[in-house]
């Protein structure tokens, strides 16, 4: 059993979209043993309490500096003990000390097909609104793994997405969200629960198997 850890900010539809994935056995032989949270009001929190998974928030409010909050998350994470650790929708910048502590073993869903509309400032709802400022025509979602910069790391899967006439950033963010992001985060933590992802230098290879 793969120990998946949910690091969330917000709403949490991603992490929804990965208990419903255990729940149904789309996502095999890993079990979502924590969520934690930089947010106490997140809703994510209570998605994880729903479905009796512990929940926990660690918040840069509590620590003097961002230094001391760093450690203190690194710390939290080292008691759970995960073998891999999912952002889904983590609006913090993670910490150098959790990449080094956790090579290969954090990933992150982004919403834009990187390296369009990703980096420093590129979260949430402004993703979109760049992409249609720009006049992009395609969009979507991608999961890939965390390295020491923002955005930077292995790509794992890809989604595309057509923007649509009169599409607004909202309205783009809901679509890409239903037809991208549920589905290749949940997919993506299967393919590492099987075994099946290679960090190949810049790049992974997703060796062959059966699909759940
Ligand atoms: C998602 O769209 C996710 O891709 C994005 O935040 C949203 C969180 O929604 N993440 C980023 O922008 C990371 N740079 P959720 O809380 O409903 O899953």
């Amino acid at each position: 059993m793969l120990r998946v850890l949910v690091c969330v900010s917000g709403g949490g539809t991603n992490l929804q979209a990965i208990l419903d994935a255990v729940a149904a056995g789309k996502i095999r032989d890993a079990e979502i043993v924590g969520v934690i949270s930089n947010n106490a009001d997140a809703y994510a929190l209570t998605r994880a309490a729903n479905a009796g998974v512990p929940g926990i928030c660690v918040s840069p409010k509590d620590f003097a500096t961002r230094t001391e909050f760093n450690e203190g998350l690194l710390a939290k994470i080292d008691e759970i003990a995960p073998d891999l650790i999912v952002l889904a929708g983590f609006l913090v910048q993670v910490p150098e000390a959790m990449v080094r502590a956790y090579p290969g073993m954090i990933i992150n869903i982004h919403p834009s097909l990187i390296p369009s509309f990703c980096g420093v400032g590129y979260y949430g709802l402004k993703v979109h609104e760049q992409a249609l400022a720009r006049g992009v025509k395609v969009s979507g979602a991608t999961v890939h793994f965390v390295d020491e910069d923002m955005d930077t790391g292995p790509i794992i899967l890809q989604k595309a997405v057509y923007v649509q006439d009169g599409d607004t950033p909202k309205a783009l963010q809901q679509r890409i969200m239903e037809e991208a992001e549920w589905q290749i985060l949940p997919q993506a933590i299967d393919l590492i629960a099987q075994g099946r992802v290679v960090i190949e230098g810049r790049t992974t290879r997703i060796l062959p198997g059966a699909d759940a």
